[in-house]
């Protein structure tokens, strides 16, 4: 397929566990390929948040599938979306069939913009997009992963503890890795990528040498 090519919309799939990086990857490599990025996430983030401003429950999938249809993907702001709350959050309506259903509706819709995009998140290349002719699995182990999100926080100027994100991250891997609708896993045909001794940039040329080879065959 050719990434000039304006008819066939081209669509490059990160999917990977909490703060394996896949955030920032995903972003340089849309700006490096000129293509349109929705990172997943933040819509569940979107619905977990606006459950919580009102004051509503995280448990009844009816209400948690109303706000996921309401979600806007032009209003998604990362900074608001970002605290830990709201993760944790939607890391829980997450699990919900209809919540998924709304959510993925829109991704999919977003997927086909043109010229192409990019789309990170947990079921990208095995739900949303299974299509992708790109596909990509970040991963780096749950230390490496807790290290990150602890430098993130702190470098925010807020308060963290290490051992309490570690444990919010291997609970949050079991939680998205053991739910029955959508679980974290690779697909068949991702190219994996293990971040946990690379640095952004190296990470990210290891990343685009694999979208190149893939988009040359
Ligand atoms: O940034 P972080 O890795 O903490 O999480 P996120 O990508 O913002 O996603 C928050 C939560 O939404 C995840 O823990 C998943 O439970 C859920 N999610 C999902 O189920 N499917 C996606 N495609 C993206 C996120």
């Amino acid at each position: 397929m050719n990434p000039a090519d304006n008819t066939t919309p081209l669509v490059i799939a990160i999917d990977g566990p909490a703060a394996a990086g896949k955030g920032t990857l995903s972003r340089q490599i849309a700006e490096t390929y000129g293509f349109q990025h929705l990172d997943t996430g933040l819509t569940y983030r979107a619905a977990a948040k606006a459950l919580l401003d009102r004051g509503l429950p995280l448990n009844d999938e009816g209400i948690a599938e109303k706000m996921a249809r309401d979600v806007e993907l032009a209003g998604l702001d990362r900074e608001i979306l970002s605290a830990h709350a709201i993760g944790e959050a939607a890391s829980k309506i997450a699990v919900m069939p209809a919540v998924r259903r709304a959510l993925v509706e829109a991704q999919q819709a977003f997927s086909k913009r043109k010229p192409g995009t990019v789309l990170d998140g947990r079921d990208i290349g095995t739900v949303v997009c299974p299509d992708a002719p790109v596909k990509l699995y970040v991963t780096a182990s749950p230390e490496v992963r807790a290290r990150r999100r602890y430098d993130e926080i702190v470098g925010r100027g807020d308060a963290a503890n290490f051992d309490e994100i570690f444990a919010d991250v291997r609970k949050r891997d079991e939680r998205d890795m053991g739910r029955a609708d959508s679980p974290l896993k690779p697909a068949k045909d991702a190219h994996l990528l293990d971040t946990s001794e690379m640095g952004i940039e190296a990470a990210f040329q290891a990343a685009k040498a694999i979208i190149d080879a893939a988009l040359k065959g």
